[in-house]
Order: structure tokens, then C-alpha cells, then sequence
């Protein structure tokens, strides 16, 4: 917890991200728009002075230096392109004016003044006495002709640059409402998106605080989120009935514990008070403690072959040979109990890559059910068939059968029809059984009809040879 208050909160973090990414990328596009700009205009001034320089040279060359024409030529220039818009300056190589085209006489100075200084008076910038124009700017192109007079040409970009100074401001003004409008919204998606989290999280807190049944209401805010939170609630839907399972399953342990020391309890206070009992006390403490031991190990073995991380190492059975020796293990109690066995194997030999003793419990827990709920007379089979990809063992009895209603519940740890109460068992055996053939990726069904008998059905997929 006090980690977390430490750490930097998750809806600063998108608006800070958000923020600068957006305000990089608008710097960035909005420095090539001027520059973009600003580089076009600077050619065209340039080449409009080029062009404008080489053709008044040209004229200069053609009228031998004759003012009068050259007059005339800078007053062709002036009505062509206005006479705010070019100013023409022609001195001597004392620098002195000898001729001009110049509207405004700030300007003329100003270019007079570079002329004679030979500067490169290339962009100047100026009060101006020209009408609707406070400030000029200029620029400028001064040559040196052949016989030491210079000629400068003057290019009023004033309404470019003030266009390029507009764009800036209207850059610079939309990067500012951007900036607002984009960290109200970055705020604003991230609150949304930090109070799914923090839904998530309280339920968390919720639930470690005792409240189990607390589960997220899906916000439907972004695919991810909804998928965050159906995984939250599933995982609670799932412990809450692990633990459900895990209440009932200490539940029927401690009762199914509970009877046997009873017995024994009450033998032993019994027989400490003087009494006679029965039996004599020991061979009592060797039976139900024995049976308390059957029921603690079966448990065991249970989670035990359920547990995913079990490596016990698989060896190749004849499955065949193996049903032929159990039967024979089972041949004296099938005779006390007048039972037939029929054994219907394939002819040919099925090996089964798995556990001997798994396979020896799978099959003795289905063989004691079918002996223990079958009367006298009856017959069990046993029948093994092998398909391209699996292995079928049936076990099936002509006993009392089982209900339709109480087949899904067989399965169950510690779960016992009631006319079998009265039999010996814990019922743990069908349990077993199943944790046995699921830990092959097996399954286990059950056909039964009450009064005809019962048929367990167990197909293994997989290294069937
Ligand atoms: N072949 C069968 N015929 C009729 N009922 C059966 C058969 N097999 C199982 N059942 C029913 O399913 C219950 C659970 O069987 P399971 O083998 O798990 O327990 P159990 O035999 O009672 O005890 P345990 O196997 O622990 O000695 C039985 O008590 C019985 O009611
Ligand atoms: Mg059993």
C-alpha cells in the first residue's frame, strides 16, 4: 500500500505522455509549415531580385551609361510593379545618388547609405514616410556595373513577412488552445480509464476484506478493460467455488472422521469404567483406526493424481495381460459372491503408456462397486477396445443400478446414495477413479438403469500401441 501511494499516480502519467507527444508533434509540424514557407518566400525574393538586377544591368550595358534612358528604364520598373513595391537607386562610385526610384526617403537613405558602404545591404527594416505603412521591409540587392557605379534594387516584402509573422502567432495561438483542449481530454479519457482500475481494485479490497460475493460491474469503457474485469470476476467466481468445495470437503472429512473415534472413544471409556466390551479393545483400535488411515490415504492419492505438477514416471502396460490379473486377484471374493465374470478383450496385445498401481485402483474401485452392488447370480464384464486414437474400457454389472438424478453426483468426494449407506465405503472410490483417468486427459461416464445394472465407460486418448 505504501509502495503504491509512492508511485507516480497512472492518470498524471497519460496526460503528462499525451501532452508532450502531442505538443512535440504539433512543434514539429508547425516548424516545417514556416519554414516550408519562410523558404518559398525567401526564393522568390530572391529570384525576383536576380531577375530584376540582370535585366537593369542588361539596359544599363545597352544605354552606355546614358541617365536619361536609365530614367526611363527605372520609371518602366516602377509602373510595372507599383511604386511601394520596388525602389531603384543608382550611384556613382563615390557613392553619391545620382539616380532614383524611390517613393519613401527614409528608404532612400537607408539604401544610399549601404550603397556607399558597399554593404550587402540585403534585408533592412524601416520606419516609413510611404502612406498606410509605418514600417517597411526591405530587401535589398546592390551590384557593382563595370565602370564603378552601383545599382541597387529595393523589394518591399513587408505583407509577406507580416503574413509569416501572422502564421506564427496563429501556429503558436492554436498550439496553446490545442495544448488545453488535448490535456482536458488526455484528463478526461484517463479518469475513465483509472476508475475501471480502481473498481477492480476495491472489489480486490472488498473480497480481501471477507466480502466474497463482491464482483466488478463491467464498465464497458474499452475492449481490454471489459476483458480485465470478466477475468477478475471469473477468477472470484472460480475461488469462491474452490472454496465452497474446499468448505464442504473438510466438512464431510471431519464427520466422516468424526464417527470411527467416537466408536473408539466411547469403547475406551467404556472399558476404563470397567466394562466388557464386545471385542477386545485393540483388535477395535486396529479396525477403525485402519479404516481412518484407508480414508486419509485415498484422499491423498486424490490430490495427489490431480496435482498438475505430478512426474511420477509412466511405464509400458499390456493392458490385456493386466485385466487378465486383476480378474484372478478378484476370483475368490467373485466366488463368495456368486458373481461371473465375462472378460472381452481385443486379440491382439493394447500397451498403454502409464502407472501400474493408478490403473490397479482405477480398475479395483470400479470391480468393488460392481462386487458390492451386485446380488448373488449376477455377472460382470469387463471389455477393452482399442481405436485408432484412444482406449475403451467398460466395466458393467447387472446390479441395483443407480438412478437417473443421482448419476451426477457420483463422481462427488464423499457422496453416497442412501440405500448404499448402510454399506461399507467412504465414497472416495469413484472419486479416485475419475481424478485417475482425468490426470491421463481421460473421461469417465455412467450408464446405469435402476433394478438392470450399471456401465462405466473410460476412454483414454493417446500412446495407445
Ligand atoms: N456399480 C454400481 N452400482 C450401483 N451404484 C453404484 C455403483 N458404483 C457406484 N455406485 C454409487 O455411487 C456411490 C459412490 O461410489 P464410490 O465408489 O465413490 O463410493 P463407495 O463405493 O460408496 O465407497 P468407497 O469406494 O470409498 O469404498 C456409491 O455409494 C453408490 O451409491
Ligand atoms: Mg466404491
Amino acid at each position: 500500500m505504501s509502495s503504491a501511494r509512492k508511485a507516480p499516480s497512472l492518470r498524471r502519467h497519460i496526460v503528462a505522455v499525451s501532452l508532450s507527444a502531442g505538443a512535440l508533434l504539433f512543434l514539429l509540424s508547425g516548424g516545417l509549415i514556416l519554414f516550408v514557407s519562410w523558404s518559398f518566400m525567401k526564393s522568390e525574393y530572391e529570384g525576383f531580385l536576380a531577375r530584376s538586377t540582370s535585366d537593369l544591368v542588361g539596359e544599363y550595358a545597352e544605354s552606355k551609361g546614358d541617365l536619361k534612358e536609365m530614367r526611363h528604364f527605372f520609371d518602366e520598373d516602377v509602373e510595372e510593379h507599383g511604386a511601394d513595391r520596388i525602389f531603384l537607386l543608382l550611384t556613382d562610385p563615390a557613392g553619391r545618388d545620382v539616380l532614383n526610384a524611390c517613393a519613401d526617403k527614409t528608404i532612400l537613405r537607408t539604401m544610399l547609405s549601404r550603397a556607399q558602404r558597399n554593404l550587402p545591404a540585403y534585408r533592412i527594416s524601416k520606419e516609413s514616410d510611404l502612406p498606410h505603412h509605418n514600417r517597411i521591409v526591405l530587401r535589398v540587392k546592390t551590384t557593382v556595373l563595370p565602370d564603378g557605379f552601383k545599382l541597387s534594387i529595393g523589394h518591399n516584402v513587408t505583407a509577406d513577412e507580416q503574413y509569416l509573422l501572422f502564421l506564427a502567432i496563429t501556429l503558436g495561438g492554436a498550439f496553446l488552445f490545442s495544448l488545453l483542449l488535448g490535456g482536458w481530454a488526455a484528463d478526461w479519457l484517463a479518469r475513465r480509464f483509472v476508475r475501471s482500475l480502481q473498481n477492480v481494485s476495491d472489489a480486490a479490497d472488498r473480497i480481501r476484506a471477507g466480502e466474497w460475493s463482491t464482483r466488478v460491474t463491467p464498465s464497458h469503457e474499452s475492449r481490454e478493460l471489459v476483458l480485465l474485469e470478466d477475468a477478475f470476476n471469473t477468477m472470484c467466481d472460480q475461488n469462491e467455488k474452490t472454496l465452497t468445495e474446499l468448505k464442504t470437503l473438510t466438512d464431510d472429512i471431519a464427520h466422516d472422521l468424526r464417527t470411527p473415534l467416537t466408536r473408539l472413544r466411547t469403547a475406551a471409556e467404556f472399558a476404563a469404567m470397567g466394562g466388557e466390551l464386545n471385542r477386545p479393545l485393540p483388535e477395535m483400535l486396529f479396525e477403525q483406526s485402519s479404516d481412518m488411515l484407508e480414508l486419509i490415504n485415498t484422499m491423498l492419492e486424490i490430490s495427489q493424481t490431480g496435482c498438475k505438477l505430478d512426474r511420477t514416471p509412466r511405464e509400458d502396460i499390456d493392458l490385456c495381460a493386466f485385466l487378465h490379473e486383476t480378474v484372478e486377484l478378484y476370483a475368490t471374493v467373485l466366488d463368495d459372491q456368486k458373481l461371473a465374470i465375462n472378460l472381452d478383450l481385443p486379440k491382439e496385445s493394447v500397451v498403454f503408456s502409464g502407472h501400474r498401481g493408478r490403473l490397479q485402483r482405477l480398475l479395483g474401485n470400479l470391480l468393488d462397486n460392481a462386487i458390492k452392488f451386485t446380488p448373488g447370480g449376477g455377472v460382470i464384464t469387463l471389455s477393452l477396445v482399442r481405436t485408432a486414437s484412444a482406449v475403451v474400457l467398460r466395466v458393467s454389472d447387472t446390479g441395483c443400478g443407480i438412478a437417473p438424478e443421482e448419476i451426477p453426483h457420483i463422481f462427488r468426494r464423499f457422496w453416497r446414495s442412501d440405500s448404499s449407506r448402510s454399506l461399507p465405503g467412504n465414497g472416495l472410490g469413484l472419486a479416485l477413479a475419475k481424478a485417475i483417468v482425468t490426470s491421463y486427459a481421460g473421461t469417465i461416464t455412467c450408464e446405469s438403469s435402476l433394478g438392470k445394472g450399471t456401465t462405466f465407460t473410460i476412454t483414454i486418448p493417446g500412446d495407445v500401441n
